[in-house]
C-alpha cells in the first residue's frame, strides 16, 4: 500500500496516568503502547508512519530510532486536529493518496480492522470512512450523526451531543481514513470553536457533508479493540485482553495453556504444536519454543531464550539468552544465563550458571549428552564437553573447561579423564 500514510496522534500528555512518562510509552508486555499501534498499522499494510509526539517527545523519538516510523513535534497541545496538521508536511508528499488517522492512546486496534478499513474507502472512493462503533454508554465518546437515511452529517463530540434529544449510541472510535488533497483542504478550515478551545479533528466531518464529499463508515465487531488507556486501571484492561489474545491464538494453533488465568505469554513468542505450558509460568519476548516441549509451571524463560522440540523446562526454573537442544531436561530449581545446552542433557535441579561477574556476562557451553549433577555451580565462560558428568555439588571455575566424556566433581572440580562409567566398561 504505497499510497498511504499514517498519522498516529501520541502527543497527548495522559495526566490520570500521573506518570513522568509519556502515556503511550507505558508498556503493555515489555511494548508501549505505542508500540502496540504501530505494529497493528504496519500490520495492515502501511508503510509511511508518522507519530506526531508531544509531552515526553524524547523517549517516543529514542524507542523508534533506526526505524522507519518519523516523528513530528506537536508544540501546543491544541487538539487532533491541529495534531494532524503538525504532519501537514509529510501528508503533502502523499497528495494523490490516503491518509489513515489513529489514536495512538487505543493499543488493541488490529490489524485485521485497518485493512478492513482500507479496503471499504478504497471501493467506497470515499472522501472520508470511519471507524464507528455502537456502545450501551456512549458517554465521552464523539456521537456519529446521521441523516434519517443513514447518511453521515457530522460528529458531536460530548459536550455538543448533550444537546440532542434522542441519545445517540453510535460513536466515532477514532480511527479513520482521508483523502489527502480532502484533509488538507479541511485542516485550514477547522476553528476551535468548542468549549475546551481544541482544533478539533471530528470537525472535519461536518466540513465534508457541507461541501457533498463521501463519507463512508464500518463498524466495529470486537469493542475490546476501541479500549482507551487513560489510567493505569484501563492499562491493566488492555494488558488482560493482549494477554487474552496471545494465549488464544496459541491454543489456537496447537499449543496447550494448562492455566490461562496464571500464564503469561508476551508478544512474538513461538511455540510449536503440542506444547504443554503448565500453570504460573512467564514466557518473554521473542522467545522459542519448538514442538512437544513441556514448559512449567512456575518457570520464567526470558529473552533471547530458544527450546527445541521434545525438551523438558520445570518448576522454579529461570532462562535467559539460552539455548535448550531437543529432548533435553531442566526440570527443577535452576537458573541457566547465556547458556547454550545441547541435546539429550539432563541438567540436575539446582543447577546455576555464575553467567555475571558484575562487570561482563559470560557464556556457558554444555555438549550432547552431558549429565550435570544437582547443585552444580558453572562459573562462566565455561565448557562441559559432550557426554561429561559433574558430580552434585561441584563448583566449576571459569575457563576450567571438562573435556568430552570426563566427569568433574568436588569443589572446586577436580578433572577426571573419563566418566566413571565409561571407565568401567573399559
Ligand atoms: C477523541 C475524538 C472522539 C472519539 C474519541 C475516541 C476528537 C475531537 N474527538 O476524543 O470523537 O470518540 O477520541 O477515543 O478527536 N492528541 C494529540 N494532540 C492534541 C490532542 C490530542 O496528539 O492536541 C491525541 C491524543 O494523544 C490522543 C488522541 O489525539 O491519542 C485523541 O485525543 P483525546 O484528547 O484523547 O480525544 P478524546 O476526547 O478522547
Ligand atoms: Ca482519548
Amino acid at each position: 500500500m504505497k499510497n498511504i500514510i499514517a498519522v498516529i496522534l501520541a502527543a497527548g500528555r495522559g495526566t490520570r496516568m500521573k506518570s513522568d512518562t509519556p502515556k503511550v510509552m507505558h508498556e503493555i508486555l515489555a511494548k508501549p503502547m505505542i508500540s502496540h499501534v504501530v505494529d497493528s498499522v504496519g500490520g495492515a499494510g502501511v508503510k509511511s508512519i508518522i507519530l506526531v509526539t508531544g509531552f515526553g517527545s524524547d523517549k517516543v523519538q529514542e524507542f523508534f530510532k533506526g526505524t522507519d516510523v518519523k516523528a513530528v513535534l506537536q508544540k501546543k497541545l491544541l487538539g487532533s486536529g491541529d495534531a494532524v496538521n503538525t504532519a501537514r508536511g509529510q501528508i503533502s508528499k502523499f497528495a494523490k493518496g490516503d491518509c489513515l488517522v489513529v489514536y495512538g492512546d487505543t493499543p488493541l486496534i488490529k490489524s485485521q480492522t485497518i485493512k478492513r478499513l482500507i479496503e471499504k474507502h478504497a471501493a467506497s472512493s470515499s472522501s472520508l470512512t470511519l471507524l464507528t462503533a455502537v456502545l450501551k454508554n456512549p458517554t465521552g465518546y464523539g456521537r456519529i450523526i446521521r441523516t434519517p437515511e443513514g447518511r453521515i452529517v457530522k460528529i458531536a463530540e460530548e459536550d455538543e451531543a448533550k444537546t440532542y434529544k434522542k441519545e445517540i449510541k453510535e460513536i466515532n472510535v477514532g480511527t479513520c481514513i482521508f483523502r489527502c488533497e480532502d484533509l488538507l483542504e479541511a485542516l485550514g478550515k477547522i476553528k476551535p470553536e468548542n468549549t475546551k478551545k481544541e482544533y478539533y479533528l471530528t470537525d472535519a466531518v461536518k466540513i465534508f457533508s457541507d461541501s457533498g464529499k463521501k463519507i463512508e463508515s464500518i463498524t466495529i465487531e470486537d469493542l475490546d479493540e476501541m479500549i482507551g488507556v487513560n489510567s493505569r486501571v484501563e492499562l491493566a484492561k488492555a494488558v488482560a485482553c493482549v494477554k487474552t489474545r496471545i494465549l488464544d491464538e496459541l491454543m489456537m494453533s496447537g499449543v496447550t495453556i494448562q492455566d490461562p488465568s496464571t500464564t503469561t505469554i508476551y508478544p512474538d513468542v513461538k511455540i510449536g504444536k503440542d506444547s504443554v505450558i503448565y500453570p504460573n509460568t512467564i514466557i518473554e519476548s521473542g522467545v522459542k519454543i519448538g514442538e512437544n516441549c513441556h514448559i512449567g509451571p512456575f518457570a520464567r524463560l526470558r529473552p533471547g531464550t530458544e527450546v527445541k522440540d521434545k525438551a523438558e523446562v520445570g518448576n522454579f526454573v529461570e532462562l535467559v539468552r539460552t539455548k535448550v537442544g531437543e529432548n533435553t531436561k531442566v526440570k527443577h530449581h535452576t537458573y541457566l544465563g547465556d547458556a547454550t545446552v545441547g541435546k539429550n542433557v539432563n541438567i540436575g535441579a539446582g543447577t546455576i550458571t555464575a553467567n555475571y561477574d558484575g562487570k561482563n556476562k559470560s557464556k556457558t557451553i554444555i555438549g550432547d549428552g552431558a549429565f550435570i549433577g544437582v547443585g552444580t555451580i558453572l562459573i562462566a565462560p565455561v565448557k562441559i564437553g559432550k557426554k561429561a558428568l559433574t558430580g552434585a555439588g561441584t563448583v566449576i571455575l571459569k575457563g576450567r573447561n571438562v573435556k568430552d566424556g570426563a566427569i568433574a566433581v568436588g569443589v572446586p572440580a577436580r578433572i577426571l579423564e573419563k566418566r566413571i562409567s565409561e571407565r568401567r566398561k573399559s
